[in-house]
């Protein structure tokens, strides 16, 4: 069975607290939109997709236990609630596209003279658990749709099989399930064409080493760890076919913001010519910024990069930048954007993907 990283049913949610992976497998309770709010901004769950399908939900379990008096205290609670939310973390647009569909389900339902208290609260919970079940089903559609390309692009191995490099997390814990690039990766071993993947420990937070290569082995695909000063070295010894990483914003020119480092092992793969993918869902696309210089990019802690488990290891006094992402420009992104609608090259990605987009916010 898959990792589930939010478990939901009408009225109830709880999150697999990731912080305490892969050592301990800890379900935490979340009941309103400060719980969701906290448990995004402390990184107990984390991933673009997940930010967004979890910060839906917890709106859908406070509205389901909440009463309201008029359709106006509930309309202010639910907008103000989602502004809320998306403050939790910036760089991901996933909960800010949330909120954008969820406020414009909410202008139709106000605007319809029949609806009341009741009736707009129940469409509002419906919309977040089909956000839920939607992020599962896109995930499922870009793994095929990325596996095909994969297989008609790039250059299998000496077994005809394909051997892949992936960064940061984005499987079923960044996800409401299968994942996004890490979804590629068990679609391509789903079909036995995939020999080998690499993942990296991705520096200060960890997020291979503590939850891809917990992914991995919970899938039983064949893995290895690699720190990300390994990264072009083993793409020059370890016949890498493609690299494929998630997203958190990618803008209309294709630039993607994705975890830190993302951007170097781009580098890297142009320089080795080894097809480089990002696979995210179109709710990961801001197509609103022409390039990714708008693109707010958060920055954490220096204590994570100071301390590895608590235990210091770098000099009291000494500087320290801590950017949790960076922008990887489109034009190093050569094997192209997988979406649940396609894999579009980057310079095609806007006029490819704004049709679908329009229609579903229809
Ligand atoms: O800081 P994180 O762990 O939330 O960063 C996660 C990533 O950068 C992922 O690659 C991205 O969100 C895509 S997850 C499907």
């Amino acid at each position: 069975m898959s990792l589930e990283a939010i478990r939901y049913k009408r009225g109830e949610l709880s999150i697999l607290d990731q912080l305490q992976l892969p050592i301990a497998s800890q379900y935490e309770a979340v009941k309103n939109v400060q719980d969701g709010w906290r448990v995004i901004r402390e990184m107990k769950i984390r991933g673009a997709p997940a930010i967004g399908v979890l910060g839906s939900l917890a709106l859908a379990v406070e509205l389901h236990h909440r009463t309201f008096s008029s359709k106006e205290e509930l309309a202010e609670f639910i907008t103000d609630s989602l502004e809320y939310l998306k403050t939790a973390r910036p760089t991901g647009v996933n909960m800010a596209d949330c909120a954008i569909r969820i406020n414009a389900l909410l202008k139709h339902q106000l605007e319809d003279s029949g609806s009341t208290v009741e009736s707009i609260k129940e469409r509002i919970i419906k919309e977040a658990e089909i956000i839920q079940d939607e992020d599962v089903k896109g995930n499922k559609d870009m793994g095929a749709f990325g596996a095909e390309h994969i297989l008609k692009n790039c250059k299998p191995t000496s077994d005809g099989k394909h051997i892949l490099m992936t960064h940061c997390n984005t499987g079923s814990l960044a996800t409401a399930g299968y994942g996004t690039a890490l979804g590629v990766i068990r679609a391509m071993y789903e079909k036995g064409q995939l020999s080998h993947a690499f993942c990296t420990e991705t520096r200060p937070y960890n997020q291979g080493a503590r939850l891809t290569a917990y992914e991995l082995v919970h899938e039983k695909i064949p893995s290895t760890l690699i720190t990300d000063s390994m990264v072009s070295f083993a793409m020059k010894k370890k016949e890498i076919s493609a690299v494929v990483v998630g997203g958190d914003r990618i803008v209309a020119n294709g630039d993607t913001a994705n975890k830190i480092g993302t951007y170097q092992v781009a580098l890297a793969a142009k320089a080795h010519g080894i097809p480089f993918y990002i696979a995210a869902p179109s709710t990961s696309c801001d197509l609103s910024l022409p390039n990714g210089d708008g693109i707010e990019i958060e920055e954490r802690p220096h204590s994570e990069m100071t301390s590895i488990g608590g235990k210091q290891i770098a000099a009291d006094g000494i500087g320290c930048w801590n950017p949790a992402f960076d922008v990887t420009p489109g034009d190093l992104i050569t094997g192209g954007i997988i979406t649940e609608f396609g894999v579009f090259p980057t310079n095609e990605l806007a006029e490819k993907l704004q049709p679908h987009i329009d229609k579903r916010n229809k």
